[in-house]
């Protein structure tokens, strides 16, 4: 069966442009037919954040949130990456063959390494091994279960390429196809998510609407968008509203034909945001208890995830065992 795979860095609670832009479209794909894998990446978390306890939070925050917008753990494949110690060995099987050259060119890197020119400081200032290495730990989450497919923004392309690059060399050099070489599959359709300000919804921008906080506070968050100051009665553009695509993004065709229409007569921006948040309501109020349910039990959590893992696994064992003996290390 083809599998697909998907990696959640767990680096904050999730907000509704994270939620339209990954986690619905990830969620949607799980009945395709394929063999899905959903994965928490705590490892490559430590190396964006040295904090533990929120590190330990937002891992069961990814968790929760998942689970409660509809992942099905019986019919995927869902774990953390740290319990899964497979992947962390064929890590050091594929960083023995991967091209210093090659990480060289990673964006992330490179980024990091021109701010550091920029602002007169030394070049590695503040680099670590693991931002370096990233590209491989992720190589190693891909091929230990042998994904074909991996969904991924725009920004990770390069990663995707670089993991393609390394099963290639890793085959060539002990001349046996032990992994596949996986694909970055791109959503085109996406779209940018605005966010309260009208910059892209982001937490670094911190103008995020949480996909889990109380029905009031969403109400108040969702009030918060800005608007322009035309007054209650004149006609709107819908294309230039963030209330309106966010609504687009979640609404059926005809509740958006509705909406325009409505925009077309001059609603006032207070009633269609009132119409954004109790759509957004109906959405998320079944969530939401759920999610409050996972969170208030860690325990749970912590068993529903170490099943998937030992699921995962089952499946990264051989593929591993397969690379080590072809590398002559068993
Ligand atoms: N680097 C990815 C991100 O930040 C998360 C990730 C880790 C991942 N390992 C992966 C994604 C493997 C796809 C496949 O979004």
């Amino acid at each position: 069966m083809e599998r697909m795979l998907t990696g959640i860095t767990p680096s904050g609670v999730a907000h509704i442009g994270n939620y339209i832009g990954a986690i619905k479209p990830a969620l949607a794909e799980q009945q395709d037919g394929r063999e899905h894998f959903y994965f928490i990446a705590d490892y490559h978390s430590l190396v964006k954040c040295w904090d533990a306890s929120l590190r330990q939070q937002y891992s069961y925050d990814v968790a929760a949130t998942w689970l409660a917008l509809g992942l099905d753990a019986d019919k995927t494949l869902f774990y953390r990456q740290s319990d899964v110690p497979e992947i962390l060995e064929l890590n050091w099987l594929l960083t023995s063959v991967a091209a210093k050259g090659l990480l060289n060119r990673a964006h992330a890197y490179k980024d990091k390494v021109a701010k550091n020119v920029h602002e007169g400081q030394d070049a590695d200032n503040a680099i670590t091994m693991g931002l370096y290495c990233y590209p491989v730990l992720m190589a190693a989450d891909i091929l230990a279960f042998n994904a074909k497919y991996v969904p991924v923004g725009k920004d990770q392309i390069q990663h995707i390429e670089i993991a393609r690059d390394i099963a290639a060399r890793f085959n060539h050099i002990y001349q046996q196809e032990v992994f596949v070489q996986p694909e970055a599959v791109v959503n085109e359709k996406t779209q940018t998510i605005l966010g309260l300000d009208g910059r892209k919804m982001s937490k670094s921008y911190q103008n995020t609407i949480p996909v889990f906080t109380s029905s009031k506070q969403l109400r108040k968050n969702v009030m918060k968008i800005v608007t322009n100051s035309q007054l209650p009665e004149e006609p709107k553009d819908p294309e230039a509203c963030t209330v309106f695509s966010i609504y687009s993004a979640l609404a059926t065709d005809e509740q958006v034909k509705e909406l325009r229409a409505r925009y077309e007569q001059g609603i006032g921006w207070g009633e269609a945001k009132q119409v954004l948040y109790e759509h957004l309501e109906s959405l998320l109020q079944g969530p939401r208890e759920k999610y409050r349910a996972l969170m208030a039990d860690r325990a749970g959590l912590d068993r529903l995830l170490e099943q998937g893992a030992l699921r995962a696994r089952d499946i990264a064992g051989p593929i591993l065992q397969q690379a080590k003996r072809a590398a002559g290390v068993i």
